[in-house]
């Protein structure tokens, strides 16, 4: 009998369902809520209400394009947290019902671990052997979370390095509003950025010890930059947007990666994954690429859809659960800050 698993993620503004097949993906639908653009931030509540008109039409797309019956689903996975709670809420709501509908086992899965779970997701049963080896070094980059994760299995993860403020993900979106860019804003910079000199302007670097990241200060270095140069001209942002957006990206890219340096370092562990929303920033991609080459690490970078939020890294992180029968209780309630 085949193992089918309906994956669910809800914790932020996206709705998502997958599914997947003896660890092979089959599908995976995300209706994006476009409802926050305005506000320039995700407004909780305006999410949670979306994720409950999504849910059932996701779902149901979902199965059908994976061209299964709804009954010969084998458990149901859902993100618990970390996330707003609302949002998780509908979820979490959700997959309890099914489950007790078609009495089969729940699944929770941790949102941070599904990042990392985006390196398992497969599309057929031969790319299995192109899998990350453990151990491995997966830099989370996401609008919540900055993190240097040191994965030994598949389920044995230990965050040796992270952001003591900022996510990297806030600071494209924070300094983004402030040259005004829509929300989110770190996909907007990476495209002016195409255009601009990255070593036009400079921004002074965090000085943080050990693995631990902070971007407050860049965010706050960028603001009087501005400031500065506005009181000279006041067309400064407009006249030098795409040159601002490269230098800033790159700024962020140089203070990512020189505490994934020090983390293969004193690890010595030279497998490196990058995943979160911020993965799919074309300058982190092509400079750690060319950082691999030249230090021989093995690089493994997602394809770009399983970089921001999705469900399948949900399902694929909740067949390998079923397979240790991993299983979790009807009476879980989501939660909203957690680690792993
Ligand atoms: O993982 P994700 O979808 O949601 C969270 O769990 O936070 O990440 C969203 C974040 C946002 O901050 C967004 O601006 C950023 O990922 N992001 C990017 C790019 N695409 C998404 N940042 C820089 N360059 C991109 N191409
Ligand atoms: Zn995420």
């Amino acid at each position: 009998m085949k193992n089918i698993i309906l994956g669910i993620e809800s914790s932020c503004d996206d709705t998502s369902a997958a599914i997947v097949c003896d660890g092979v993906l089959l599908s995976n639908v995300i209706a994006n809520q476009e409802v926050h653009k305005i506000y320039g931030g995700v407004v909780p509540e305006l999410a949670s209400r979306s994720h409950q008109q999504n849910i059932i039409p996701v779902i149901d797309f979902a199965i059908k394009s994976a061209k299964i019956e709804k009954q010969n689903i084998s458990a149901v996975a859902f993100t618990r947290g970390p996330g707003l709670l609302g949002s998780l809420l509908v979820g979490t709501s959700f997959a309890k019902g099914f489950a007790l509908s078609l009495n089969i086992p729940l699944i929770e899965v941790n949102h941070l671990q599904g990042h990392v779970f985006s390196h398992f997701i497969v599309n057929s049963e031969e790319e299995k052997s192109l899998l990350p080896a453990f151990p491995f070094l997966c830099l989370l980059v996401s609008g919540g979370h900055t993190q240097i994760i040191l994965v030994k299995d598949f389920f044995e993860m230990e965050i040796i390095g992270q952001t003591i403020d900022d996510a990297a993900g806030e600071a494209f979106d924070k300094c983004a509003k402030v040259i005004g860019l829509p929300y989110p804003g770190g996909p907007h910079i990476d495209k002016l950025s195409q255009n601009g000199n990255k070593n036009a302007f400079a921004f002074t670097k965090p000085k943080i010890p050990e693995l631990n990241y902070s971007f407050s200060g860049l965010k706050t270095a960028f603001l009087y930059f501005l400031r500065d140069k506005m009181a000279e001209n006041e067309n400064f942002i407009s006249e030098n947007k795409t040159d601002l957006c490269a230098s800033l990206q790159k700024s962020i890219v140089d203070i990512l990666l020189d505490k994934l340096v020090k983390a293969v370092k004193i690890t010595g562990i030279q497998r490196i994954a990058v995943a979160g929303g911020v993965a799919a920033n074309s300058g982190l991609r092509n400079t750690l690429t060319e950082m691999s080459q030249k230090k021989h690490w093995k690089l493994f970078l997602p394809p770009i859809k399983f970089t921001t939020d999705n469900a399948a890294m949900i399902a694929i992180a909740g067949f390998y659960k079923f397979l240790r029968k991993d299983f979790t209780s009807h009476s879980v309630a989501p939660i909203a800050r957690m680690n792993f």
